[in-house]
């Protein structure tokens, strides 16, 4: 590392001062998945040092600020979500000087740095996990984690019949025909943490503070609607339990003892200068459960997995909209807008897939990007990248294949490497003339990657690019005027924001005729204007500015 942690503090205040207070409440926020962004060293794996050369393009995007996924020591068996050290950089992805570097780099170029942090569960590599092995049932070292005894009569049945998120049994026995059982709402390596210890708290306090002092300006927080599990530990008497997730109330999700955790963090975040952030990946039940972890002494935002559940659709999208203003407004949060991360099938397959799928998704992102708030984009997003769905099975490698008893392909269809520039793959990602990277690459992509749509007006990538410059620049957009709602026909949405500024996102598969609004800002596809109309073609959407009256 170059400089003693002491100085950074005061080096990320000059970055806060370049750069408006408050600056989460309309961010956009590039999510980067370590493994699959950019690759420094040539292994076919991406790391820090591919997303520090990649700062610029972050740039030249027009984003604000990059949420980087888990980096820290870990054995991979969850991608990194399984944490072995959560102050150490895997070697796989660098050093300390790394992150410490690209910290700083991106800072200089205006781009903040949000970085995860996992607290429901560590991995069964961590000291903790290894120390509460090796120690007797009831130990202190066991505490930090939950550990119970056995059902049946020589405890051969697990402790209750919750399941892991990931397929199969949420317990594992520490032997296979002996021992106590632990609790693992992921993986069988991703033990889950004990919050009620007061260690456990003391501990992810002092992890804050690390990366804080280091100069990061947030935390994704993983899982945080977890943590907290019914002391009772009852059954729940029906499998099939990942289905609730998100739609209604489990006993190891969204408990109230969660929000003072919250608190203290916040109280944390406060206490550092230049404005930094905490955002929840809560799966609740509703907008109104998702406030709760938005008031305006805990976290600053949370994904809004509603819009990203929501199809293509005018009525859906309006409905969740309205929803989430509704909801968030009580707390004064900024809303949230998502369509895709590491962990879903990519919108543009969702959304039909082909040239349906990415003449629906270009539209989402206009829609996306003129709501009222905040947005993230999923790296590949800006470049209309598909799902990859033929990836052989020998390649998988998210653990939902196996816990599924390959029934479930898993999430690596989304996190294939983004394709930089070249003729065939690995497309400037991993060593020059060699095509292995960690899950491969279709030869499809060619004319999908950076170098092939940088120069062409037309890709999802210039799109993408005018519209965060046009965000940046219009007075409406961002977080700084309401939205209201226009007439429109079936099919369609039209809103205006302030008074100078509507988007139309036609949803249908026809073209439709709008009145004309204004002058056409940008369009995601075919537009015309005849006869004082606006012809929006099917699964379109455009921005125009409204001349004042
Ligand atoms: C949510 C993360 O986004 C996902 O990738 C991970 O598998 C789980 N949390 C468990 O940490």
């Amino acid at each position: 590392m170059e400089a003693p942690l002491t100085l950074r503090q005061s080096r990320h205040l000059e970055a806060a001062e370049r750069t408006a207070d408050r600056w989460w409440r309309d961010a956009v926020i590039y999510q980067v998945y370590v493994r699959s962004f950019a690759d420094g060293n040539g292994d076919g794996v991406g790391d820090l040092l591919g997303i520090r050369t990649r700062l610029p393009y972050l740039h030249s995007l027009g984003v604000d600020a990059l949420w980087i996924t888990p980096f820290y020591e870990s054995p991979m068996a969850d991608g990194g979500y399984d944490v072995a050290d959560y102050r150490a950089v895997d070697p796989s992805f660098g050093t300390l000087g790394d992150i410490d570097a690209l910290v700083r780099e991106a800072h200089a170029l205006g781009l903040r740095v949000i970085v995860d942090i996992v607290p429901n569960h560590t991995s069964d590599r961590h000291a903790w996990f290894r120390e509460a092995l090796a120690a007797e049932p009831g130990s202190a070292a066991r505490d930090r984690y939950m550990f119970r005894p056995g059902r049946g009569t020589d405890g051969e049945l697990p402790p209750n019949d919750w399941e892991s998120v990931f397929g199969g049994a949420a317990w594992t026995r520490e032997r296979p025909d002996s021992g106590e059982w632990y609790l693992h709402l992921f993986a069988p390596e991703q033990p889950d943490l004990n919050w009620h210890n007061a260690e456990v708290r003391a501990e992810f306090l002092d992890i804050l503070t690390f990366w804080l002092r280091l100069g990061v300006d947030g935390f994704r927080v993983d899982v945080a609607h977890g943590m907290f599990k019914d002391p009772a530990l009852a059954d729940i008497g029906r499998s099939g339990q990942i289905a609730l997730l998100g739609s209604e109330a489990l006993p190891y999700f969204d408990r109230d003892e969660v929000h003072e955790v919250y608190r203290e963090w916040r109280a944390l975040l406060d206490s550092f200068d230049g404005d930094r952030i905490g955002v929840a990946e809560a799966w609740v039940p509703s907008a109104e459960r998702l406030a709760r972890y938005l008031r305006g002494d805990e976290l600053h935002q949370a994904f809004n997995f509603h819009y990203l559940s929501a199809d293509f659709e005018a009525g859906a999208l309006r409905e969740v909209v309205d929803a989430t203003v509704a909801g968030l407004a009580p707390v004064d949060a900024p809303a949230t807008w998502v369509l895709s991360n590491h962990d879903v099938t990519r919108h543009v397959t969702r959304y039909g897939g082909g040239a349906l799928g990415l003449a629906r998704a270009r539209a989402a992102a206009l829609l996306m990007l003129a709501l009222p708030g905040s947005a993230y984009i999923y790296q590949g997003d800006e470049l209309g990248l598909p799902e990859v769905t033929d990836l052989p099975d020998e390649v998988l490698q998210d653990p939902q294949w196996e816990r599924s008893g390959h029934t479930e392909r898993g999430r690596d269809g989304c996190r294939v490497p983004i394709p930089w520039g070249g003729q065939e793959p690995p497309f400037g990602f991993g060593a020059p003339g060699s095509s292995d990277t960690w899950l491969p690459m279709p030869a499809s992509w060619r004319d999908l990657t950076v170098e092939a749509q940088a120069g062409d007006p037309d890709s999802t990538l210039s799109l993408y690019r005018r519209a965060l410059r046009l965000r940046r620049e219009l007075a409406a957009l961002g977080d700084r005027t309401t939205l209201r709602w226009l007439d429109a026909p079936e099919g369609c949405l039209v809103f205006a924001r302030g008074t100078g500024f509507v988007c139309a996102v036609n949803t249908s598969d026809a073209a439709v005729r709008l009145p004309a609004y204004g002058d056409v800002l940008l369009a995601s596809g075919p537009v015309d204007v005849e006869d004082g109309a606006l012809v929006l073609a099917a699964a379109t959407a455009v921005w125009c500015s409204v001349p004042h009256p």
